[in-house]
């Protein structure tokens, strides 16, 4: 049996549908390589130096697990001398990091949530990292990392490229490049991602919901609603039962949409209004949002399609309701009501 792997996906869809420049193709392998050597970190788990606090904060204001940091300095240092990026920019960090100038310079920005589910690490269950990419605007401003900070703002419709890693029972890679989504599952024997999925599809319908239900007495009424009618089940206005899944790692509750369906919210809320929501649009909505709608499904802030939104800050933060269509569906339309 021939294997595809990463590498031979990549170059295929250069050749045959002239999809991916050179330079795209090579930031993708290098994500995927950073990717790799977060997995071994997390594979070594007690037996390595990984877990635990770090004993710092964000410019979130949320405390930094150890691996937060590790993934975030693996990212920047795969990254910065290969040539093909103009700056990041990670949860982690405060302002955009510009390339040094010793090394040349790219015409692309990359984004990265370096690890999410941060929650669960010391609990040994599913995190991943999250990624995006655009292109530099022409004539961008990098002067300074704060300059920097006003190429980023582009809305999700403008990704080149989006995916994560998952670390789980085995470590995938999840793609796309505006052409369906992929998946590679990583050998570990061999050491690379080869391709065990393509044209990954969401079912438009569904019986599984994913949210923070201690959440719930803080939801506005559309979300209380919807929620509502799931829980009454067969009885309900629904007529059929609902099951619940919540990992609090957004990549593994992603993962499970992407494989089998279902509707995954973290709505605007009471508690993070002054915030506008508590996931980020650039390291998690928009990525999450272009993959999920490359499979079929749909993502919405419950107002407003999120790849839409025009972002004004580089931490903005902003509700995500996405998964399978119809769900997604019936959630806009009781905002809208
Ligand atoms: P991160 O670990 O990158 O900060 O992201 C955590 C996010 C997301 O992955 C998850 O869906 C959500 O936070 C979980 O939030 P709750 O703990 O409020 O359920
Ligand atoms: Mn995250
Ligand atoms: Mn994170």
């Amino acid at each position: 049996m021939s294997r595809t792997t990463l590498s031979r996906y990549l170059i295929e869809k250069q050749r045959e549908k002239n999809l991916l420049p050179a330079d795209l193709r090579l930031l993708i392998e290098v994500v995927a390589r950073a990717c790799k050597h977060i997995a071994v970190t997390i594979g070594k788990g007690g037996l390595g130096d990984a877990l635990g606090e770090a004993g710092s904060e964000n410019v979130q204001g949320e405390a930094q697990k150890k691996l937060d940091v590790i993934s975030n300095d693996i990212l920047l240092d795969a990254n910065e001398w290969g040539g093909h990026l103009a700056a990041m920019a990670s949860e982690e960090m405060d302002l955009p990091r510009l390339i040094p100038n010793r090394y040349p310079h790219g015409e692309y920005l990359l984004m990265f949530d370096p690890l999410d589910g941060s929650s669960n690490i010391d609990v040994n269950v599913s995190i991943g990292t999250i990624f995006s990419v655009l292109k530099c605007p022409e004539g961008a401003d990098l002067s300074s990392e704060t300059a920097a900070e006003a190429a980023f703002l582009q809305p999700g419709t403008a990704q080149v490229a989006a995916g994560y890693a998952i670390y789980g029972p085995t470590t995938l890679l999840v793609l796309t490049v505006g052409d369906g989504v992929a998946s590679f599952t990583l050998d570990r024997e061999i050491g690379s991602f080869v391709l065990t999925q393509e044209n990954i599809q969401i079912p438009e319908d569904t019986k599984e919901f994913a949210i923070n239900m201690s959440n719930q007495r803080h939801w506005e009424p559309p979300v209380q609603r919807y929620v509502a009618e799931l829980l009454q089940g067969k009885e309900g206005p629904r007529g059929k039962d609902f099951n619940m899944r919540w990992v609090a790692s957004m990549v593994a509750d992603v993962h499970r949409i992407l494989t089998r369906g279902g509707i995954f919210m973290y709505p605007l809320d009471a508690k993070t209004r002054d915030k506008g929501g508590k996931l980020r649009l650039m390291y998690e909505a928009n990525p999450m949002a272009w993959l999920v709608e490359q499979a079929g499904g749909a993502a919405s802030t419950g107002r407003q399609r999120i790849l839409d939104l025009q972002p004004e800050k580089l931490h903005q933060r902003v509700p995500v309701i996405l998964g399978s269509r119809n769900e997604v569906a019936v959630v806009v339309a009781y905002h809208a009501s």
